[in-house]
């Protein structure tokens, strides 16, 4: 795959330079989608390139001859004007009743320790039973950044750690690329436990978790939040709308009445598989780089 970028591109939100690290990250990032070439950041349009230039970068074209430069546009950003649409996801019966007894235990947590110890002793969810351990979270939970993934996978489940396999690797670049790690962010799943074979969570295991991530997000108490992939997405904004339309569309998730910007993103395994969406992802986390940086001191 031949994939390009222009340098612009990543800084398109801000002038602010990049560190040594964020530049490695992103480099390393670049690297992992595929980006062969960079481009200028003004797009030149060959075609009306006096015919010296265009020779003159013709291979074998005598050194010291200007090149030409690269000049592909990108797609045109997105209008970003559109507020993500928000149809209230149905309830399933299925979980009901563990939801309600769920929601109870969680709203009596008073701390991230009281929260992860209900969780050690509910034992209405079957994934209990199948996973090895409970995966409750990972980074600084003082951080203003929280990221919400959907569930533990093997690694996970083995290190009873969110994000810390593959995905988890590609989770670390992306922070990394905006300046972020889990020393400024906080991470933790929809689901604290893993599905067996990591299959879809269905929506009664849906249901009964997510009293316990939506009490989570409440006492870690983020000025902003990244919700990971669609299932996350969907079932913290409590839509029926698609990842695809989701992301990199502020959205507004509601604790305890105060509104708190959340943005939908890529999932990092997603990206693993279709490594040239990694554009739009890159996009998506300048956003958040943005909206980040452009938060009150605290
Ligand atoms: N995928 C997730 O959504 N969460 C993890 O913790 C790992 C992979």
């Amino acid at each position: 795959m031949n994939t390009h970028w222009t340098m612009n591109e990543q800084n398109a939100s801000s002038d602010t330079p990049l560190d040594p690290a964020e530049a490695l990250a992103l480099l390393e990032f670049f690297a992992e989608a595929g980006v062969s070439e960079l481009v200028q950041d003004t797009p030149v349009d060959n075609y009306s390139l006096p015919e010296t230039v265009k020779a003159a970068a013709q291979p074998g074209a005598a050194p010291g001859e200007p090149p030409a430069t690269g000049g592909r546009l990108l797609p045109p950003r997105q209008s970003q004007s559109q507020p993500a649409i928000s149809t209230p996801a149905a309830i399933p019966l299925e979980g009901l009743q563990e939801a309600e007894t769920a929601r109870e235990i969680a709203a009596n947590c008073a701390s991230l320790e009281e929260l992860r110890e209900a969780l050690e002793r509910f034992d209405l969810c079957a994934l209990k039973q199948t996973a090895k351990n409970l995966v409750f979270s990972d980074g600084n939970p003082k951080a203003r950044l929280m990221l919400v993934g959907e569930a533990p996978g093997r690694d996970e489940d083995i290190q009873g750690k969110p994000f810390v396999g593959r995905s988890g690797q590609l989770l670390d670049r992306m922070l990394g690329a905006i300046g972020y790690s889990r020393e400024n962010a906080y991470i933790a799943n929809v689901l604290p436990w893993r599905p067996p074979g990591n299959r879809n969570p269905t929506d009664g295991e849906l249901a009964m978790c997510r009293p316990f991530i939506e009490r989570h997000i409440e006492l870690v108490n983020p000025d902003v939040i990244a919700f990971l992939g669609g299932v996350s997405a969907k079932q913290m904004l409590g839509t029926t709308t698609g990842i695809m339309r989701l992301r990199g569309k502020w959205a507004v998730y509601s604790i305890a009445g105060r509104e708190v910007p959340a943005l939908p993103l890529l999932h990092p395994a997603y990206l693993l598989r279709q490594p040239a969406q990694k554009q739009l992802a890159w996009r998506d986390l300048l956003k958040l780089r943005e909206k980040l940086s452009s938060l009150p001191e605290a």
